[in-house]
């Protein structure tokens, strides 16, 4: 186990944001974590924490940050189609992608490059290209912060939905994913319904090797590498709107992009909404809209996470006034007592 005290969390998140938290503790096992509750070691206010991912601190905390270094790879069960591997929480996420594609195991790829956790995968249903992580998570095993307790979760009682889980409520935080364990198939599926992965693949036969590196390629040419230009992919959520709202939308913008979402309800591209009020490359200070996705806020060198905080404000007022759309932040807000 390691503990730091007054620490700072710049190697803990994406943006690059230097801010100092209280104390900072990771731990390496299951047991390691309920010998810590057990030793009532652990107080509140606590936020557990995966890469930092997604990520915006804007302030010092004043509390206790806690990671997972449970990181291991173990199949579990197979059959002549399928086979279940179970995941440390702390595992990077793409080291388990890459993992599936070179054994074969067909399912995660189109979720490749993704920066972060496999703990904070499964908290945040990551998505890109067509798939989201609940498509072929089976369960999850998590402890409760406060008592110590283990508990698993089948995929439906983890509630998912676009950018959700129940793990997103506040009252839900007391729970740290330990481990993941999903569902891979051994035989060939794909997803190609996203149209410019079809366009990256061209015209040769789909591999898991080759729509792997598609979506690498694909990722590279839209958003920013954080070792760069610091960020945390999508800032924002796409929003979702009535049939009404699109409608009156539509007649005004005819070319708006929109996407059939669910109960008859519409997704809207936030970049299209945020380029159209003129923000795309635009920048306060450090803080920036990256020039090739507008969903994408950057730390061009040295912004406060005050900064990119503010700056997402008037992204949100004026997609407000322009569009009467109200957008919302995917990246969880950080500040002195914890998540805002
Ligand atoms: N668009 C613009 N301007 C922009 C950006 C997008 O007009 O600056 C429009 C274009 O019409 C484009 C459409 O929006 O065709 C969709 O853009 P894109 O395919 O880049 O995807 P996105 O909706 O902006 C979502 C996810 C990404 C994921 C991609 C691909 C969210 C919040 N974001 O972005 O996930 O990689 O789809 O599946 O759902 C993340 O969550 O951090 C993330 C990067």
């Amino acid at each position: 186990m390691r503990i730091e005290n007054n620490y700072s969390v710049k190697p803990h998140n994406t943006f690059g944001i230097n801010q100092i938290t209280k104390l900072f503790i990771e731990y390496c096992s299951a047991d390691e974590l309920k010998e810590l509750i057990k030793s009532k070691k652990l107080e509140q206010p606590f936020f557990h924490i995966g890469a930092g991912s997604n990520l915006l601190f804007v302030d010092d905390y004043e509390g206790t940050l806690l990671h997972s270094a449970i990181c291991y790879i173990h199949p579990i069960k197979e059959t002549q189609d399928e086979v279940w591997v179970s995941v440390g929480a702390g595992t990077c996420w793409d080291d388990f992608v890459a993992h599936c594609v070179e054994k074969e195991w067909y399912g995660a790829e189109n979720l490749s490059l993704i920066p972060g956790e496999v703990g904070s995968a499964a908290v945040q249903n990551i998505g890109a290209y067509g798939v989201e992580v609940k498509d072929f998570l089976v369960s999850l095993k998590a402890i409760n912060l406060l008592t110590g307790e283990e508990r698993e979760f089948s995929n439906a009682e983890c509630q998912y939905d676009y950018r959700y889980s129940c793990f997103k409520q506040p009252e839900m935080k007391i729970w740290a994913v330990v481990e993941v364990t999903f569902k891979l198939s051994k035989q060939p599926t794909f997803n190609l319904t996203y149209k410019g992965l079809l366009n990256e693949l061209g015209e040769q036969p789909c591999t898991l090797k080759r729509l792997r590196k598609a979506v690498i390629d694909l990722r590279d040419s839209k958003l920013p590498d954080y070792k760069v230009l610091g960020n945390a992919g999508s800032f924002f959520t796409n929003p979702v709107v009535d049939a009404e709202k699109l409608n009156e939308l539509l007649q005004q913008y005819p070319d708006m992009p929109h996407f059939a979402f669910k109960e008859g309800k519409t997704k809207l591209s936030g970049g299209w909404l945020i380029q159209m009020c003129g923000w795309k490359g635009r920048n306060v200070g450090d803080a920036a809209v990256y020039e090739k996705q507008a969903l994408v806020l950057i730390n061009k060198g040295v912004a406060t996470g005050r900064e990119v905080y503010d700056l997402s404000e008037r992204i949100i007022d004026d997609v407000q006034q322009q569009f009467g759309v109200k957008l919302y932040r995917e990246v969880n807000v950080i500040g002195k007592n914890g998540l805002q």
